[in-house]
């Protein structure tokens, strides 16, 4: 990235465009040259005060993430903002479209803030494993207090505009041009005001303590939520320019470890992976209506994403009752948000109004886009495909929430496979971020770019995949799954290989997982594929068992754990039944260590990547990290598992490949995780 810093004049005031596209990120280049034109500024005699606006759609989006890795080239922001506060004159940020980070703090180290009303403020530091550097923790408690900027700082809430208004941030809200705005605002400007260098008042010590300990446990503890309450908490204790300095020196050791260096990599994977060869000038079909067959949680749950984003949608099912239930409970959970604050007691009757409920797939007649969230079986969805491609607009988009079926069958039940596409949500699909878009063998580009830029609307990380047995992320989930049970006939229980999994930062472990979703689906599955499996392979029939007892996880009471009610406690019946497994195949049961459990299940992960790049179902190695950070648990402060594979030593690791190929035994297949590494040590 470059950027520069254009001049002009308007009477006695200038005006300091940045422009550094795409989003005016506070480059070296940007800071050199505003620290230059700030000193200008200071120099003209002309000039009487001065306004700092972004060119183009944005204010300053932050500091260029990219340098964050590196040592910073003077000078760096502190030291541009120190000359806007020593120059004699007022200066004035004009807002408009993002200004986070440092450009948020560029802007509070002006004397004033004027933005337009489309203007969103905040500090997404925390989310990008830091913390602000330029003053954020002192500025924001300053303004809002001392509770609201803990909120705000801890959390990387975005703030709108007239919220921004209403805490105090920003002073005012132009309504026409933001730039003639914000000159005529400088020129009413009497003076330097900077803000108070006085300490703020502790306030309510009980609201601040509150304050923290909701943020530290919506923020998992990491270490940067508490290193931002401590240095915001300063600004009460603590002289300005002590609490400044460390604040930066806070800010220049968390930048450089190595939970900000995952999060930056997931920042840009995320960018990534909507960047899909072919479809540079692809325009994707609009899509205003959507239809979602199968009103069971996965349906409500997306019809929820559509009304979300202001798009009409149409649940379908069966019959009243199943209709009825699922918008009762789209109702209860928008009923829920909004007694928990997360959306505004508004929201709940209009997004519930965007959601028509029918019994009869003509419904669709209308729609741009049918998503069916019926039964995982093959027939069935064959069935409805053949439905829908007789009732919705020859041109619209069909698409399925399959996990694991075989895309491309459903689509040759149509007459428009090039409008098929997988859209695999994650339950509760109203939350998780993650949308897996399967491109089938004769999806078209535009109905991909329809299915990218639906993704994009309903704000998830969509990742595509091609078609193969559990696509991305059901088919390494279904391997490491596999080796935590290989890992039970070898010597461990499944509270050791939960605690280390947890351990190592994984919000549950597979066998906890396991309990909550219910052990009866993947039984199912396993009855199914029996006559097929090759009695070579080594199966571990444990869950078969705890199955055939009817322990089906949580909602029995029992499965892998027994239930008290709601906590999981190990039971010595299933440790009884896994010693009996492994004294059945003449395993000789010894302790795996931590290290061990989570080297089996990460190198697992690993190994399976390196067969899914192979076969062409993922693009990208990153594309792989989203998908098990996003949709899995995986720990994001360790970038996904081929982040974390890039870190660890080679050796170490191909020598797991082999113990892993020995311990599964006949059947084993071997990816090229050598080539993998080598290709993830050259992107760098
Ligand atoms: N530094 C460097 N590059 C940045 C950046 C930053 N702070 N913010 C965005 N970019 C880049 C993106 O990587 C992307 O580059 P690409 O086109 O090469 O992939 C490009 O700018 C556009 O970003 P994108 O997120 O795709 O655009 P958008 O219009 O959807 O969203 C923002 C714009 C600013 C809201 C969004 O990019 C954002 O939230 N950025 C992060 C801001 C941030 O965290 N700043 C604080 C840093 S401490």
């Amino acid at each position: 990235m470059s950027g520069t810093v254009r001049v002009e004049r308007e009477g006695a005031i200038a005006v300091l465009a940045i422009d550094n596209p795409p989003v005016n990120a506070s480059s070296i280049e940007v800071r050199r040259a505003l620290l230059q034109a700030v000193r200008d500024v200071g120099d003209d005699p002309a000039i009487e005060a001065a306004v700092i606006i972004g060119a183009d759609k944005t204010f300053v989006a932050g500091s260029d993430i990219r340098e964050f890795g590196k040592p910073l080239e003077d000078p760096q922001l502190p030291t541009v903002i120190a000359a806007i506060q020593a120059c004699a004159k007022p200066f004035v940020a004009a807002l408009h479209g993002a200004a986070l980070g440092g450009g948020f703090e560029l802007s509070l180290g002006c004397d004033a803030r004027v933005a337009s009303a489309d203007a969103v403020v905040g500090f997404p530091e925390v989310t990008l494993g830091m913390i602000p550097g330029a003053g954020g923790t002192q500025y924001a408690p300053r303004l809002a207090g001392i509770v609201a900027a803990i909120e705000m700082i801890c959390s990387g809430r975005r703030l709108r505009a007239d919220e921004a208004l209403r805490r105090g941030l920003i002073d005012a809200v132009i309504d026409g041009d933001l730039r003639d705005g914000a000159v005529a605002f400088a020129r009413g400007l009497k003076g330097k005001r900077r803000l108070g260098l006085e300490r703020v008042p502790p306030g309510d010590s009980e609201a601040t303590e509150k304050a923290a300990s909701a943020a530290l446990r919506a923020g998992k503890n990491r270490p940067q939520v508490a290193a931002a309450i401590e240095a915001v908490k300063s600004a009460a204790t603590l002289p300005f320019d002590e609490a400044l300095a460390r604040e930066r020196a806070v800010f220049q050791r968390l930048r450089m470890g190595s939970e900000a260096a995952a999060l930056r990599h997931l920042f840009f994977a995320e960018r990534q992976a909507g960047k899909v060869a072919g479809l540079e000038d692809v325009t994707p079909r609009r899509v205003s209506c959507a239809g979602v067959v199968g009103a069971g949680t996965m349906g409500a749950g997306i019809a929820m994403c559509f009304a979300d984003a202001g798009i009409q949608v149409t649940l379908i099912d069966r019959d009243d009752e199943s209709v009825g239930r699922g918008l009762e409970r789209i109702r209860g959970t928008y009923e829920r948000m909004a007694a928990s604050g997360r959306i505004k007691a508004d929201d709940v009757q209009q997004r519930v109004r965007r959601v028509r409920t029918a019994t009869d797939l003509q419904s669709l007649a209308g729609c741009d886009l049918a998503v069916e969230a019926a039964f995982e079986d093959m027939d069935v969805k064959i069935a409805l495909f053949r439905e829908l491609d007789r009732i919705l607009p020859r041109d619209a988009v069909l698409a399925s929430n399959t996990s694991y079926l075989n895309l491309d069958q459903m689509a040759a039940a149509t007459q428009r496979p090039e409008q098929v596409v997988g859209l695999h949500f994650f339950n509760p699909a109203n939350v998780m971020k993650l949308l897996e878009v399967v491109r089938g063998g004769e999806t078209s580009a535009q109905t991909l770019a329809t299915a990218l830029d639906v993704g994009r609307r309903l704000r998830k990380i969509a990742v595509v995949a091609r078609v193969g047995e559990g696509f991305i992320g059901n088919r390494i989930y279904a391997a490491y799954r596999r080796q935590c049970e290989f890992m039970l006939e070898d010597g461990a229980y499944p509270e050791e290989v939960d605690a280390a999994l947890e351990g190592f930062g994984f919000a549950m472990g597979p066998f906890a997982v396991a309990d909550m979703s219910g052990l009866d689906i993947a039984w199912q599955m396993r009855k199914r594929l029996a006559a097929t499996r090759d009695p070579r392979e080594r199966y571990v029939a444990i869950a078969d068992r705890l199955c055939e007892q009817g322990r089906l996880g949580r909602k029995t009471g029992a499965g892998w754990y027994r239930y008290e009610p709601a906590r999981r406690v190990p039971d010595p019946a299933v440790h009884a039944l896994i010693r009996e497994a492994s004294a059945e195949k003449g395993i000789q049961r010894r302790t795996l260590g931590t290290d061990e459990i989570c080297a089996r299940a990460l190198m697992t992960m690993v190994n399976e990547t390196a067969l899914l790049l192979e076969e062409g179902i993922a693009a990208r190695p990153s594309d792989v990290d989203l998908v098990l950070v996003n949709g899995y648990g995986f720990p994001n402060y360790e970038g996904g598992p081929l982040f974390w594979a890039k870190r660890q030593d080679r050796a170490r690791l191909l020598a797991e490949q082999e113990r892993l190929a020995a311990s599964a035994g006949f059947g084993f297949r071997k990816g090229d995780v050598a080539g993998l590494l080598d290709q993830l040590a050259r992107e760098g």
